[in-house]
Protein backbone atom coordinates (compact mmCIF):
# COMPACT_ATOMS: atom_id res chain seq x y z
CA UNK A 1 0.00 0.00 0.00
CA UNK A 2 1.37 3.54 -1.15
CA UNK A 3 2.41 5.55 2.37
CA UNK A 4 1.18 8.90 2.36
CA UNK A 5 3.75 11.21 3.66
CA UNK A 6 4.65 15.07 3.90
CA UNK A 7 4.53 17.76 6.38
CA UNK A 8 1.98 17.56 8.86
CA UNK A 9 2.74 20.57 11.00
CA UNK A 10 5.28 23.74 11.31
CA UNK A 11 6.34 26.48 12.93
CA UNK A 12 9.06 29.25 12.77
CA UNK A 13 11.19 31.75 15.08
CA UNK A 14 12.08 35.29 13.84
CA UNK A 15 15.04 37.04 15.40
CA UNK A 16 13.43 39.91 17.77
CA UNK A 17 14.61 43.12 15.72
CA UNK A 18 14.25 43.81 12.60
CA UNK A 19 15.62 47.16 10.35
CA UNK A 20 13.67 48.80 7.34
CA UNK A 21 15.34 48.03 4.48
CA UNK A 22 15.01 51.77 3.06
CA UNK A 23 16.38 52.84 6.40
CA UNK A 24 19.63 50.91 5.80
CA UNK A 25 19.61 52.43 1.62
CA UNK A 26 19.47 55.74 3.00
CA UNK A 27 22.72 55.22 5.96
CA UNK A 28 24.73 53.05 2.73
CA UNK A 29 23.75 56.52 0.12
CA UNK A 30 21.79 54.17 -1.99
CA UNK A 31 18.64 54.69 -3.93
CA UNK A 32 15.89 53.06 -1.36
CA UNK A 33 14.50 51.26 -4.88
CA UNK A 34 17.51 49.45 -5.43
CA UNK A 35 16.53 47.73 -2.19
CA UNK A 36 13.48 47.36 -2.60
CA UNK A 37 12.12 47.06 -6.51
CA UNK A 38 16.12 46.21 -7.21
CA UNK A 39 16.13 43.10 -4.91
CA UNK A 40 12.79 42.92 -3.93
CA UNK A 41 13.43 43.72 -0.10
CA UNK A 42 11.21 45.20 2.86
CA UNK A 43 12.73 44.16 6.33
CA UNK A 44 15.46 42.43 7.31
CA UNK A 45 16.09 40.20 10.38
CA UNK A 46 18.66 41.30 12.58
CA UNK A 47 20.02 38.50 15.29
CA UNK A 48 21.63 39.14 18.62
CA UNK A 49 24.79 36.87 19.53
CA UNK A 50 21.92 34.95 21.59
CA UNK A 51 20.06 34.40 18.87
CA UNK A 52 22.28 31.68 17.41
CA UNK A 53 20.89 28.90 14.81
CA UNK A 54 20.25 26.33 17.80
CA UNK A 55 18.39 29.16 19.69
CA UNK A 56 16.45 29.63 16.93
CA UNK A 57 16.01 25.96 16.27
CA UNK A 58 14.89 25.26 19.59
CA UNK A 59 11.99 27.96 19.57
CA UNK A 60 10.90 26.70 16.39
CA UNK A 61 11.17 23.22 17.40
CA UNK A 62 8.99 24.10 20.98
CA UNK A 63 6.85 26.24 19.16
CA UNK A 64 6.22 22.66 17.14
CA UNK A 65 5.67 20.73 20.09
CA UNK A 66 3.17 23.50 21.60
CA UNK A 67 0.96 23.03 18.38
CA UNK A 68 0.39 19.87 19.27
CA UNK A 69 3.28 17.43 18.09
CA UNK A 70 3.35 14.27 20.23
CA UNK A 71 7.33 13.80 21.53
CA UNK A 72 6.94 10.37 22.36
CA UNK A 73 6.19 9.65 18.90
CA UNK A 74 9.22 11.24 17.24
CA UNK A 75 12.02 8.82 16.14
CA UNK A 76 13.85 11.32 13.98
CA UNK A 77 15.68 14.70 14.34
CA UNK A 78 17.17 16.09 12.03
CA UNK A 79 18.31 19.84 11.75
CA UNK A 80 19.32 21.17 8.41
CA UNK A 81 21.88 24.49 8.68
CA UNK A 82 24.87 26.22 7.25
CA UNK A 83 25.55 28.42 10.47
CA UNK A 84 26.23 25.54 12.92
CA UNK A 85 28.05 26.69 16.22
CA UNK A 86 30.42 23.39 17.17
CA UNK A 87 32.44 21.53 14.78
CA UNK A 88 31.42 18.09 16.01
CA UNK A 89 27.92 18.04 18.46
CA UNK A 90 25.11 18.50 15.95
CA UNK A 91 22.52 20.93 16.83
CA UNK A 92 20.04 18.18 16.78
CA UNK A 93 21.67 16.80 19.94
CA UNK A 94 21.51 20.50 21.54
CA UNK A 95 17.99 20.58 20.74
CA UNK A 96 17.09 17.13 21.93
CA UNK A 97 18.18 18.32 25.54
CA UNK A 98 16.72 21.49 25.51
CA UNK A 99 13.23 20.23 24.29
CA UNK A 100 13.82 17.10 26.47
CA UNK A 101 12.72 14.48 23.48
CA UNK A 102 13.16 11.08 23.73
CA UNK A 103 16.83 9.65 23.67
CA UNK A 104 15.36 6.69 21.24
CA UNK A 105 15.55 8.47 17.97
CA UNK A 106 17.99 9.38 15.55
CA UNK A 107 19.24 12.60 15.85
CA UNK A 108 21.94 14.22 13.25
CA UNK A 109 22.49 17.83 11.20
CA UNK A 110 23.01 18.05 7.37
CA UNK A 111 24.85 20.61 5.67
CA UNK A 112 24.93 21.75 1.75
CA UNK A 113 24.88 25.13 2.43
CA UNK A 114 20.88 26.61 2.00
CA UNK A 115 20.19 22.53 0.71
CA UNK A 116 20.46 21.50 4.26
CA UNK A 117 17.40 21.76 5.37
CA UNK A 118 15.33 19.97 1.90
CA UNK A 119 18.74 17.40 2.62
CA UNK A 120 17.24 16.55 6.16
CA UNK A 121 13.38 16.56 5.06
CA UNK A 122 14.10 14.04 2.19
CA UNK A 123 15.68 11.94 4.24
CA UNK A 124 12.90 12.07 7.02
CA UNK A 125 10.45 11.56 4.21
CA UNK A 126 12.23 8.31 2.97
CA UNK A 127 12.90 7.07 6.44
CA UNK A 128 8.85 7.11 7.00
CA UNK A 129 8.16 5.74 2.98
CA UNK A 130 10.51 3.25 3.82
CA UNK A 131 8.61 2.12 6.53
CA UNK A 132 11.89 2.44 8.83
CA UNK A 133 9.64 4.76 10.99
CA UNK A 134 7.16 1.89 11.57
CA UNK A 135 3.93 4.65 12.25
CA UNK A 136 7.21 7.09 14.30
CA UNK A 137 7.57 10.88 13.18
CA UNK A 138 9.94 13.10 12.35
CA UNK A 139 10.68 16.46 13.34
CA UNK A 140 12.85 18.51 10.89
CA UNK A 141 14.89 21.99 11.77
CA UNK A 142 16.10 24.75 9.11
CA UNK A 143 17.79 27.32 11.38
CA UNK A 144 20.46 29.51 9.97
CA UNK A 145 21.41 33.22 10.30
CA UNK A 146 22.99 34.79 7.40
CA UNK A 147 25.95 37.39 7.52
CA UNK A 148 27.77 38.70 4.91
CA UNK A 149 29.56 41.67 6.54
CA UNK A 150 28.26 45.99 7.01
CA UNK A 151 28.81 47.67 3.71
CA UNK A 152 29.07 44.61 1.12
CA UNK A 153 26.75 44.06 -1.52
CA UNK A 154 25.33 41.16 0.36
CA UNK A 155 24.53 43.42 3.48
CA UNK A 156 21.20 43.89 2.44
CA UNK A 157 20.01 40.04 1.79
CA UNK A 158 21.23 39.33 5.49
CA UNK A 159 18.48 37.81 7.82
CA UNK A 160 18.08 34.92 10.26
CA UNK A 161 14.72 32.38 11.26
CA UNK A 162 14.45 28.57 11.97
CA UNK A 163 11.63 26.61 10.63
CA UNK A 164 10.14 23.67 12.35
CA UNK A 165 8.66 20.57 10.26
CA UNK A 166 6.60 17.53 11.68
CA UNK A 167 6.96 15.18 8.89
CA UNK A 168 4.39 12.09 9.12
CA UNK A 169 1.63 9.64 7.55
CA UNK A 170 -0.83 12.78 8.27
CA UNK A 171 0.63 14.89 5.67
CA UNK A 172 -1.99 17.76 6.76
CA UNK A 173 -0.53 20.74 5.20
CA UNK A 174 1.63 19.04 2.53
CA UNK A 175 1.77 15.45 0.64
CA UNK A 176 5.14 14.96 -0.59
CA UNK A 177 5.37 13.48 -4.24
CA UNK A 178 7.77 11.09 -2.90
CA UNK A 179 10.30 9.84 -5.09
CA UNK A 180 8.91 12.84 -7.88
CA UNK A 181 11.84 15.04 -7.29
CA UNK A 182 14.81 16.20 -10.13
CA UNK A 183 18.36 17.10 -8.43
CA UNK A 184 21.26 19.23 -9.53
CA UNK A 185 24.85 19.10 -8.24
CA UNK A 186 27.69 20.82 -9.32
CA UNK A 187 31.57 21.73 -7.98
CA UNK A 188 31.18 25.76 -7.61
CA UNK A 189 32.45 28.38 -5.75
CA UNK A 190 29.83 31.09 -5.98
CA UNK A 191 29.34 31.67 -1.39
CA UNK A 192 31.38 29.67 1.38
CA UNK A 193 32.45 30.66 4.78
CA UNK A 194 35.62 29.31 5.42
CA UNK A 195 35.97 27.94 8.78
CA UNK A 196 36.40 30.28 11.59
CA UNK A 197 34.69 33.27 9.43
CA UNK A 198 31.38 34.57 10.63
CA UNK A 199 30.68 36.34 7.72
CA UNK A 200 29.97 34.69 4.39
CA UNK A 201 31.88 35.15 1.26
CA UNK A 202 30.04 35.52 -2.01
CA UNK A 203 31.01 36.15 -5.68
CA UNK A 204 27.11 37.54 -6.39
CA UNK A 205 26.64 37.75 -9.94
CA UNK A 206 27.92 34.14 -10.31
CA UNK A 207 25.80 33.03 -7.36
CA UNK A 208 22.84 34.20 -9.29
CA UNK A 209 23.89 32.26 -12.40
CA UNK A 210 24.67 28.90 -10.55
CA UNK A 211 21.24 29.14 -8.66
CA UNK A 212 19.92 29.36 -12.57
CA UNK A 213 22.41 26.38 -14.25
CA UNK A 214 21.01 24.47 -10.99
CA UNK A 215 17.24 25.57 -11.12
CA UNK A 216 17.56 24.32 -15.14
CA UNK A 217 19.08 21.19 -14.21
CA UNK A 218 16.69 20.02 -11.67
CA UNK A 219 13.52 21.48 -12.96
CA UNK A 220 13.88 19.19 -15.83
CA UNK A 221 14.52 16.50 -13.97
CA UNK A 222 11.33 16.67 -11.57
CA UNK A 223 9.23 17.42 -14.92
CA UNK A 224 10.67 14.37 -17.14
CA UNK A 225 9.49 12.30 -13.72
CA UNK A 226 6.03 14.26 -13.52
CA UNK A 227 5.27 13.41 -17.34
CA UNK A 228 6.34 9.60 -17.21
CA UNK A 229 4.31 9.43 -14.01
CA UNK A 230 1.53 11.59 -15.71
CA UNK A 231 1.57 13.65 -12.79
CA UNK A 232 1.82 16.46 -15.01
CA UNK A 233 1.02 16.35 -19.38
CA UNK A 234 2.97 17.29 -21.90
CA UNK A 235 1.69 21.11 -23.42
CA UNK A 236 2.16 23.71 -25.87
CA UNK A 237 2.32 26.18 -22.49
CA UNK A 238 5.46 25.94 -20.20
CA UNK A 239 4.55 22.39 -18.02
CA UNK A 240 5.60 24.92 -15.03
CA UNK A 241 1.68 26.76 -15.82
CA UNK A 242 0.05 23.15 -14.41
CA UNK A 243 1.52 24.15 -10.76
CA UNK A 244 -0.66 26.29 -8.77
CA UNK A 245 2.39 27.96 -6.90
CA UNK A 246 5.99 27.65 -7.60
CA UNK A 247 7.93 28.49 -4.51
CA UNK A 248 11.56 28.79 -5.23
CA UNK A 249 14.68 28.85 -2.51
CA UNK A 250 14.47 33.05 -1.66
CA UNK A 251 17.93 34.89 -0.90
CA UNK A 252 15.97 38.03 -1.89
CA UNK A 253 12.94 38.14 -3.61
CA UNK A 254 13.47 39.23 -6.82
CA UNK A 255 15.80 35.92 -7.11
CA UNK A 256 12.38 34.20 -7.75
CA UNK A 257 11.17 36.18 -9.77
CA UNK A 258 14.15 35.94 -12.28
CA UNK A 259 13.83 31.99 -11.24
CA UNK A 260 10.35 31.55 -12.82
CA UNK A 261 10.91 33.61 -15.74
CA UNK A 262 14.03 31.47 -16.21
CA UNK A 263 11.85 28.40 -15.89
CA UNK A 264 9.51 29.57 -18.96
CA UNK A 265 12.03 30.75 -21.15
CA UNK A 266 14.04 27.44 -21.04
CA UNK A 267 11.04 25.54 -22.00
CA UNK A 268 9.36 28.04 -24.70
CA UNK A 269 13.17 27.92 -26.18
CA UNK A 270 13.06 24.04 -26.19
CA UNK A 271 9.87 24.19 -27.59
CA UNK A 272 11.50 26.51 -30.47
CA UNK A 273 14.50 24.61 -30.51
CA UNK A 274 16.47 27.38 -29.81
CA UNK A 275 16.55 31.04 -28.67
CA UNK A 276 13.38 33.39 -28.88
CA UNK A 277 13.90 36.29 -31.30
CA UNK A 278 13.21 39.65 -30.10
CA UNK A 279 9.22 40.07 -30.80
CA UNK A 280 8.64 36.45 -28.98
CA UNK A 281 10.52 37.68 -26.44
CA UNK A 282 8.63 40.42 -26.13
CA UNK A 283 5.36 38.94 -26.17
CA UNK A 284 6.73 36.78 -23.25
CA UNK A 285 7.53 39.22 -20.93
CA UNK A 286 4.03 40.57 -19.93
CA UNK A 287 2.71 36.84 -19.80
CA UNK A 288 5.92 36.02 -17.78
CA UNK A 289 5.02 39.05 -15.49
CA UNK A 290 1.53 37.93 -14.73
CA UNK A 291 2.89 34.13 -14.07
CA UNK A 292 4.95 34.98 -11.31
CA UNK A 293 2.27 37.58 -10.23
CA UNK A 294 0.10 34.72 -9.65
CA UNK A 295 1.88 31.64 -9.39
CA UNK A 296 4.98 32.93 -6.98
CA UNK A 297 4.31 36.36 -6.05
CA UNK A 298 1.82 35.25 -3.18
CA UNK A 299 4.33 33.41 -1.55
CA UNK A 300 7.16 35.99 -0.97
CA UNK A 301 5.46 38.49 1.80
CA UNK A 302 7.31 36.45 4.49
CA UNK A 303 10.38 36.58 3.28
CA UNK A 304 10.38 40.15 2.18
CA UNK A 305 9.63 40.67 5.95
CA UNK A 306 12.26 38.30 7.20
CA UNK A 307 14.86 38.49 4.39
CA UNK A 308 17.42 35.35 3.98
CA UNK A 309 17.59 32.76 5.96
CA UNK A 310 19.14 29.95 4.24
CA UNK A 311 17.87 26.32 4.89
CA UNK A 312 14.67 27.90 5.92
CA UNK A 313 14.01 30.64 3.50
CA UNK A 314 11.69 27.92 0.89
CA UNK A 315 9.93 26.83 3.68
CA UNK A 316 9.18 30.23 5.17
CA UNK A 317 7.91 30.81 1.65
CA UNK A 318 5.96 27.55 2.07
CA UNK A 319 4.48 29.06 5.41
CA UNK A 320 3.57 32.58 3.55
CA UNK A 321 1.92 31.10 1.02
CA UNK A 322 -0.57 28.65 2.95
CA UNK A 323 -0.81 31.80 5.73
CA UNK A 324 -2.07 33.72 2.28
CA UNK A 325 -4.07 31.11 0.90
CA UNK A 326 -4.18 27.89 2.33
CA UNK A 327 -7.68 27.36 2.00
CA UNK A 328 -8.09 27.99 -1.70
CA UNK A 329 -4.94 25.77 -2.24
CA UNK A 330 -6.05 22.89 -1.12
CA UNK A 331 -6.33 19.88 -3.07
CA UNK A 332 -3.75 21.75 -5.35
CA UNK A 333 -0.37 20.69 -6.33
CA UNK A 334 2.57 23.02 -6.01
CA UNK A 335 6.09 23.11 -7.24
CA UNK A 336 9.12 23.81 -4.63
CA UNK A 337 13.06 24.33 -5.63
CA UNK A 338 15.68 24.15 -3.00
CA UNK A 339 19.10 25.77 -3.76
CA UNK A 340 21.94 25.87 -1.53
CA UNK A 341 25.33 27.12 -2.94
CA UNK A 342 28.54 24.71 -3.50
CA UNK A 343 26.16 23.97 -4.97
CA UNK A 344 23.16 21.14 -4.41
CA UNK A 345 19.53 21.65 -5.73
CA UNK A 346 16.54 19.82 -5.64
CA UNK A 347 12.70 20.40 -7.60
CA UNK A 348 10.15 18.44 -6.00
CA UNK A 349 6.15 18.83 -5.79
CA UNK A 350 3.82 18.13 -3.31
CA UNK A 351 -0.33 18.51 -2.95
CA UNK A 352 -1.50 21.10 -0.06
CA UNK A 353 -3.93 19.41 2.16
CA UNK A 354 -7.17 19.76 2.97
CA UNK A 355 -6.27 21.14 6.59
CA UNK A 356 -3.06 23.63 5.81
CA UNK A 357 -4.93 26.76 6.65
CA UNK A 358 -6.27 25.74 9.73
CA UNK A 359 -2.72 24.98 10.63
CA UNK A 360 -1.00 27.26 9.46
CA UNK A 361 -3.25 30.01 11.49
CA UNK A 362 -2.60 28.01 14.84
CA UNK A 363 1.32 29.68 14.12
CA UNK A 364 0.24 33.35 14.71
CA UNK A 365 2.39 34.00 11.93
CA UNK A 366 1.07 38.33 12.24
CA UNK A 367 1.48 38.54 15.65
CA UNK A 368 5.29 36.51 15.84
CA UNK A 369 6.22 39.33 13.01
CA UNK A 370 4.69 42.33 14.65
CA UNK A 371 6.02 41.55 18.43
CA UNK A 372 9.26 42.44 16.32
CA UNK A 373 11.01 45.67 17.76
CA UNK A 374 12.72 47.88 14.80
CA UNK A 375 16.31 49.13 15.51
CA UNK A 376 18.07 52.03 13.88
CA UNK A 377 21.18 51.24 11.58
CA UNK A 378 23.73 52.28 14.31
CA UNK A 379 21.64 49.97 16.33
CA UNK A 380 22.13 47.24 13.84
CA UNK A 381 25.25 48.01 13.69
CA UNK A 382 26.48 47.42 17.05
CA UNK A 383 24.61 44.72 17.49
CA UNK A 384 26.59 42.66 14.25
CA UNK A 385 29.68 44.14 16.13
CA UNK A 386 29.48 42.74 19.54
CA UNK A 387 31.78 39.07 19.64
CA UNK A 388 30.01 35.61 19.45
CA UNK A 389 30.01 35.14 23.13
CA UNK A 390 28.68 38.48 24.13
CA UNK A 391 26.57 38.03 27.31
CA UNK A 392 22.77 38.15 27.40
CA UNK A 393 21.62 41.90 28.05
CA UNK A 394 18.09 39.90 29.22
CA UNK A 395 15.91 37.09 30.07
CA UNK A 396 14.76 35.13 26.81
CA UNK A 397 11.11 35.76 26.60
CA UNK A 398 8.89 32.91 27.73
CA UNK A 399 8.70 30.48 25.10
CA UNK A 400 12.14 31.22 23.54
CA UNK A 401 15.41 29.98 23.96
CA UNK A 402 19.04 32.23 23.87
CA UNK A 403 22.83 31.06 23.84
CA UNK A 404 23.57 32.11 27.46
CA UNK A 405 27.42 31.69 27.24
CA UNK A 406 29.89 28.69 27.12
CA UNK A 407 31.30 27.33 30.88
CA UNK A 408 34.64 24.53 30.36
CA UNK A 409 34.27 24.96 26.50
CA UNK A 410 30.68 23.71 27.05
CA UNK A 411 27.87 26.06 24.96
CA UNK A 412 25.23 26.96 27.62
CA UNK A 413 21.37 27.95 26.40
CA UNK A 414 18.63 29.20 28.87
CA UNK A 415 14.99 28.85 28.22
N1 LIG B 1 16.02 51.39 -8.60
C1 LIG B 1 15.49 50.17 -8.90
N2 LIG B 1 16.27 49.09 -9.16
C2 LIG B 1 17.60 49.23 -9.09
C3 LIG B 1 18.20 50.45 -8.78
C4 LIG B 1 17.36 51.57 -8.53
N3 LIG B 1 17.84 52.77 -8.20
N4 LIG B 1 19.54 50.29 -8.80
C5 LIG B 1 19.78 48.99 -9.10
N5 LIG B 1 18.61 48.35 -9.28
C6 LIG B 1 18.39 46.93 -9.60
C7 LIG B 1 19.36 46.36 -10.61
O1 LIG B 1 18.97 46.67 -11.94
C8 LIG B 1 19.29 44.90 -10.26
O2 LIG B 1 18.12 44.33 -10.80
P1 LIG B 1 18.23 43.23 -11.97
O3 LIG B 1 19.10 42.12 -11.42
O4 LIG B 1 16.83 42.79 -12.18
O5 LIG B 1 18.86 43.91 -13.12
C9 LIG B 1 19.12 44.89 -8.75
O6 LIG B 1 18.66 46.19 -8.40
C10 LIG B 1 20.40 44.60 -7.99
O7 LIG B 1 21.39 45.47 -8.46
P2 LIG B 1 22.90 44.97 -8.61
O8 LIG B 1 22.94 43.68 -9.36
O9 LIG B 1 23.71 46.10 -9.12
O10 LIG B 1 23.22 44.72 -7.08
P3 LIG B 1 24.58 44.36 -6.38
O11 LIG B 1 25.59 43.93 -7.38
O12 LIG B 1 24.94 45.48 -5.48
O13 LIG B 1 24.19 43.15 -5.43
C11 LIG B 1 23.61 40.82 -5.18
C12 LIG B 1 23.16 42.21 -5.70
C13 LIG B 1 24.72 40.28 -6.07
C14 LIG B 1 22.40 39.91 -5.19
C15 LIG B 1 24.16 40.99 -3.72
O14 LIG B 1 23.14 41.46 -2.86
C16 LIG B 1 24.69 39.68 -3.14
O15 LIG B 1 25.84 39.32 -3.37
N6 LIG B 1 23.86 38.93 -2.34
C17 LIG B 1 24.28 37.68 -1.73
C18 LIG B 1 24.34 36.54 -2.73
C19 LIG B 1 23.01 36.03 -3.15
O16 LIG B 1 21.99 36.27 -2.53
N7 LIG B 1 23.01 35.24 -4.25
C20 LIG B 1 21.80 34.63 -4.74
C21 LIG B 1 22.05 33.31 -5.43
S1 LIG B 1 22.98 32.19 -4.37
C22 LIG B 1 21.81 31.57 -3.26
O17 LIG B 1 20.64 31.67 -3.48
C23 LIG B 1 22.29 30.91 -2.01
C24 LIG B 1 22.13 31.87 -0.89
O18 LIG B 1 21.12 31.88 -0.20
C25 LIG B 1 23.21 32.79 -0.62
Amino acid sequence: MKVRVGIEALAFAVPHRYVEIEDLARARGVDPNKFTQGLGARQMAVAEPGEDAVALAATAGRRLLALGADPSKIGFLAVGTETGVDHSKPIASFVQGLLKLPRTMRTFDTQHACYGGTAALMAATEWIASGAGAGRTAMVLCADVARYGLSTAGEPTQGAAAVALLVSESPDVLELDVGLSGSFSADVHDFWRPVGRRDALVDGHYSMECYLQALAGAYRGWRDRALAREVIRPSEAPTSEQLARVLYHVPFCKMAKKAHAAVRLAELEERAGGPLDEAALAAEAPVAAARFASQVAPSLDLCSRIGNAYTASLYLSLTGLLHAQGAELAGQRIGLFSYGSGCASEFFSGVVGKRAAERISAIGVEALLERRERVSIPEYERILSLPPDAPLANDPPEGEVRYAGTVDHKRTYRG
